[in-house]
C-alpha cells in the first residue's frame, strides 16, 4: 500500500498450525486402516487428509483502503504484524492461481479480492446459532425496512464514523486438506488433472520437404476451431471450482469440475487425436457420472469460464459419441 490510509479493515484468519507427524506404530491398529482396505489407509485417503493441529482463529486491524486487495492485506501482516502468517500467492494478478481460499466463507483468489467487495460490517454479517448455521432470512426481513437493512444502515453509519471499512473472514480453500493457515493442498486436484494427460497428443506425422528432409510444419487450425477450446485453455487450475462444488469435496468421489475443465480442453482441440479416448477416461463413475449439476463451480471462476455449462456440453458429448 502505497500511502497512509486513515481507514481499518479487520482480517478474522482461520489459522491451523499441523501436529508433527507420529512414526507409525509397529503392531495393532485397525485392520480398517490398512493400506489396501476400502476404508483408508492409501495416501490420498480422507484419513490421512483430516486436518490435525491446532486451529484457532486470529483478527487483525490494520490501516487499509477500500481499493486494496486482500492480498496487499495479508503482506502487510506479514511484513508489518506476524511474520508467521502463511499464505501462498506468486503473481499478484489473478494469473497464476495460487492464492485460492475461502473469502467469507466464498472460494476466490486473494489477489483479485478488494477490501471494497468483500468487507462487511459486523452487524451485517449473517448470524450464526450456538451450532454454527446459518439460517435464511423470511420475505419480510428482505424488504427495505427490514431490521437486517436498518441494522446495516447502522452498521454503515457506524463505520464511517470509526473509519472502520468492515471485517473480511478467511480460511483455507474448502474441500482440500489444510496445510498451514491459509494454505490447502491441491495435490489431489493437480493428480487428478495429470491422471488425464493433460497435453497435445497429435499424430506426430512429419512432413517432408522434396528433398526428403523434416518439414518444418505447423498445426493449422481456423477460428472456428480455435473458438471451440480458446477459452478453457485459459483455466490455471486455482481449485476455485472444486471448492464451491459440494460433490468434489476431497476428490475421492468426483474427479472434480477442474479435471473436466483440462480433458474438455483437449477433446475439443481439433489437433488432438485421443478424443475417444479421453472421453472413455472420463465416463466413470467417479467422472461425467458424479456431477450433480449443481453449478456452484461457475459462479466464481477468475477467467470467466461458465464452468457448469463446460461441464453439461462435455456431459452430453461424452453420452453421444
Ligand atoms: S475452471 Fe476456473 S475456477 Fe476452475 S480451476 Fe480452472 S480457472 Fe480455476
Ligand atoms: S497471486 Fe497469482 S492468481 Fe493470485
Amino acid at each position: 500500500m502505497a500511502e497512509a490510509s486513515n481507514t481499518t479493515v479487520t482480517l478474522q484468519v482461520h489459522r491451523f498450525t499441523p501436529r508433527p507427524e507420529r512414526a507409525e506404530r509397529a503392531r495393532g491398529g485397525s485392520p480398517f486402516a490398512k493400506k489396501g482396505s476400502p476404508f483408508g489407509g492409501g495416501s490420498d485417503s480422507a484419513a490421512r487428509r483430516r486436518p490435525r493441529g491446532k486451529q484457532w482463529v486470529q483478527e487483525y486491524t490494520i490501516p487499509a483502503r477500500p481499493s486494496d486487495t486482500v492480498l496487499d492485506c495479508l503482506l502487510t501482516i506479514k511484513r508489518t504484524v506476524d511474520p508467521t502468517l502463511a499464505f501462498r500467492y506468486s503473481c499478484g494478478h489473478g494469473m497464476c492461481g495460487s492464492d485460492a481460499v475461502a473469502i467469507n466463507g466464498t472460494p476466490t483468489l486473494l489477489c483479485t479480492a478488494t477490501i471494497r467487495d468483500w468487507a462487511k460490517q459486523p452487524g451485517a454479517m449473517p448470524e450464526v446459532d450456538d451450532e454454527g448455521f446459518r439460517h435464511t432470512g423470511t420475505e419480510a426481513e428482505e424488504s427495505d425496512d427490514s431490521a437486517e437493512n436498518v441494522a446495516n444502515a447502522a452498521a454503515d453509519q457506524n463505520s464511517a464514523a470509526n473509519g472502520s471499512l468492515g471485517v473480511i473472514e478467511l480460511a483455507s480453500l474448502p474441500g482440500f486438506p489444510p496445510q498451514r493457515d491459509l494454505i490447502a493442498d491441491i495435490d489431489p486436484m493437480l493428480n487428478q488433472i495429470r491422471k488425464l494427460t493433460p497435453y497435445l497428443q497429435a499424430d506426430g506425422v512429419l512432413a517432408t520437404t522434396a528433398e526428403g528432409k523434416v518439414d518444418v510444419f505447423e498445426y493449422l487450425q481456423n477460428p472456428e476451431q480455435l473458438a471451440k477450446y480458446e477459452l478453457l485453455s485459459n483455466c490455471i487450475a486455482c481449485g476455485v471450482c472444486e471448492g464451491a462444488c459440494p460433490v468434489y469435496a476431497g476428490g475421492d468421489a468426483f474427479i472434480g469440475p477442474a479435471a473436466l475443465i483440462w480433458a474438455s480442453r483437449f477433446v475439443n482441440d481439433s489437433r488432438d487425436t485421443k478424443a475417444m479416448e479421453r472421453m472413455d477416461a472420463i465416463d466413470t463413475a467417479d467422472g461425467v457420472a458424479a456431477c450433480q449439476s449443481v453449478r456452484a463451480c461457475s459462479r466464481h471462476c477468475p477467467r470467466g469460464i461458465d464452468v457448469g455449462e463446460e461441464m453439461w456440453q462435455i456431459v452430453a458429448k461424452v453420452r453421444e459419441r
